[in-house]
């Protein structure tokens, strides 16, 4: 059985993210997505918040299992049986802090291999982050995630105003 986990910190999902987890989950017999704390990042919504709304969007994926975890992505991966992680690649930006990750991630386990999808064109400027920031300034972000989660993003930065 092939095994691919797609990590990431989704806060919140966005359709970008939906693309590469519709598209990749056709490559795998089993996905798991896994939101990992980055600890670079001040989250928005809680990593519970985060499982839930992204459980929601892949309830008609029945080779998609949603969880999360804390440590290292490799250890994660070595746990479940997994065998590659797959990373959505946007533009030029994305690659140098991605292929660094990439590296690491060999050097800790070398028998996992890291695949990069690259995104859709009409995805290719979106991102958790600028989402939230046109969500806070009250612009519109219909397009840019699903209904339920621009539900969830407007009622939670309301609520912290
Ligand atoms: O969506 P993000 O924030 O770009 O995802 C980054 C993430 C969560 C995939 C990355 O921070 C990660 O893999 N975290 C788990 C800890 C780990 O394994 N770190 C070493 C990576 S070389």
């Amino acid at each position: 059985m092939l095994a691919a986990v797609y990590p990431g910190s989704f806060d919140p999902i966005t359709n970008g993210h939906l693309d590469i987890i519709k598209r990749s989950c056709r490559c795998f017999d089993k996905l798991y997505v896994a939101v990992f704390e980055n600890q670079a990042k001040e989250p928005l919504f809680t990593v519970e918040e985060r499982v839930s709304m992204i459980s929601e969007e892949c309830q008609d994926l029945p080779n998609v299992e949603v969880t999360s975890s804390r440590g290292l992505l490799v250890d994660f991966a070595r746990v479940n049986g997994i065998q590659v992680l797959v990373k959505g690649l946007r533009a030029v930006s994305d690659f140098d802090y991605e292929f660094k990750m990439a590296l690491m991630n060999k050097k800790l386990a070398p028998e996992i291999e890291t695949v990069f999808m690259m995104t859709s064109l009409q995805y290719l400027y979106l991102s958790s982050s600028l989402v939230k920031e046109v969500a806070v300034y009250g612009g519109c972000v219909k397009s840019l995630v699903p209904p339920r989660v621009e539900r969830k993003l407007v009622s939670k930065l309301h609520k912290s105003v």
